[in-house]
């Protein structure tokens, strides 16, 4: 248990309210370096406290239940503020959001446009372009709150998983700015925060399934809380964004005027609306297996192969493009659906025989980059109506990095007391990390 310091009860304080502190008689034990917190009602203790991060959630409960008494005498509450910094991959995004989720600002810088020049992300050049667009972004998205720093409860940004030189410009950042406005830092893992983002949006409880399609990862998670979490499956290879990313750059789908400047899976989407998906077979991954496990190389590795036989039949070269271009874009992201519909049927199988999830209450949430493609959300929903699911998935907007996401995680865990950081050091010793 981590020990209480004097800086951490100092914000403790701060988050019990004045009124709440003076009724709690706050106890030294100068030997293990721990403090005491007595709660008192009426002259009478009610129960002991001890502080520390795993009990910090009964004193917000007691907080709460004394400010709520306070609401009628002294008005209401000041509104709760997370600013959220984003910058694990290719997005620089901030933004402010309070208890409810509602958004008072963001701002997102996205460095697409230059990746998909250079074919694909090169960490040097989109560390530079975060290192030169962090300030503007999070003072943009500050400015469009209409609330300064001071005003800010604590400050968010991811620190996992990520491109290593991006994660640190906005870690960096992030760490600096609530060390110098004197606020709590929240690190965060970027797909508990794809995962967590309707949570903002809708009313949903724990447990439910989720499933994380991103450029980097292919996840099937049960989501116990905020921060229990159960992989139930991965993949073993690719993920599906990364399948899609690298499929549309060998079908040089930027060459074509009204692809050039969406992302991979965005354009075979857009060219697959009126392609035939049955025009090209596939390979079915990991159809031995009984498991949730993912493989998306497999069916990459076909595609290029597909092209390369379709180039030599219709004698295409250079930057030009296979005339079936759509029917291939069709077939492929049919193969990437069917696979996600698979394995994700199998997870919902194996939650049903293990009595994992409330069958009167099952839910399955999609979110990540590849959450946007309406084929498979469509897909998945078919699936959902069969099993008696209800899928529930972000906005697209929400689905791709931003800042929001990051700003809710920041909130989650700031109104549960979790994952906080008060103390100095402490902040200044979080560090990134790639996986
Ligand atoms: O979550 P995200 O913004 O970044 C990562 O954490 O990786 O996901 C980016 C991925 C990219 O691979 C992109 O091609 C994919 O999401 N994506 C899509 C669509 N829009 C973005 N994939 C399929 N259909 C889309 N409409
Ligand atoms: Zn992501």
């Amino acid at each position: 248990m981590a020990a209480l310091t004097w800086t951490k009860l100092r914000s403790a304080h701060r988050y019990l309210g004045h009124s709440n502190l003076l009724k709690a008689y706050i106890r030294h034990s100068q030997k293990h370096e721990n403090f005491c917190i007595l709660s008192i009602h009426n002259d009478r203790f009610i129960r002991p406290v001890t502080l520390s991060y795993a009990s910090r959630r009964d004193i917000r409960y007691d907080a709460r239940v004394s400010e709520s008494r306070n609401y009628a005498t002294s008005g209401s509450r000041r509104r709760q503020l997370v600013l959220g910094i984003e910058t694990s991959c290719d997005d620089t995004g901030a933004s402010v959001v309070d208890e409810k989720g509602t958004v008072l600002g963001e701002a997102l810088n996205t460095q697409q446009k230059i990746h998909l020049m250079h074919g694909g992300i090169i960490p040097p050049v989109a560390r530079r372009l975060h290192a030169a667009n962090i300030e503007t972004v999070v003072n943009m998205a500050l400015e469009r709150s209409g609330v300064s720093l001071e005003e800010i409860d604590a400050v968010a940004a991811t620190v996992k998983p990520g491109l290593p030189l991006s994660l640190a410009v906005g870690t960096e950042y992030g760490k600096q700015i609530a060390l110098n406005a004197k606020k709590p830092f929240i690190p965060i893992h970027h797909m508990e925060a794809h995962a967590l983002t309707v949570r903002m949006v809708e009313q949903i409880e724990f447990p439910f399934l989720v499933l994380l399609v991103s450029g980097g990862h292919s996840l099937l998670v049960l989501a116990h809380s905020i921060d229990r979490w159960s992989i139930i499956g991965q993949t073993v290879d690719d993920a599906p964004g990364e399948a899609l990313d690298k499929g549309a750059r060998r079908l040089k789908l930027r060459n074509i005027p009204e692809c050039s400047s969406m992302s991979g899976g965005q354009a075979i989407e857009h060219l697959a609306k009126e392609g035939n998906p049955r025009a090209y077979d596939f390979p079915t991954p990991m159809w031995k297996y009984r498991d949730c496990t993912f493989s998306f190389a497999g069916l990459k590795h076909s595609l290029l192969k597909l092209i390369t036989k379709l180039e030599e039949e219709y004698e295409v070269e250079g930057g030009n493009i296979i005339p079936p271009i759509r029917d291939v874009c069709a077939s492929y992201q049919y193969a990437i659906t069917k696979h996600l519909v698979r394995q994700t049927q199998k997870a919902m199988v194996y939650n049903d025989i293990r009595g994992l999830l409330p069958k009167e209450n099952l839910k399955l949430v999609l979110s990540g980059g590849v959450a946007c493609n309406h084929y498979i959300r469509s897909a998945l929903q078919k699936l959902c109506e069969v099993t008696g699911y209800q899928l529930l998935c972000p906005p697209p907007k929400l689905c791709t990095d931003n800042g929001i996401m990051i700003a809710w995680n920041g909130m989650e865990r700031w109104k549960a007391q979790t994952g906080v950081f008060y103390d100095e050091e402490a902040i200044k010793a979080i560090d990134i990390q790639a996986k």
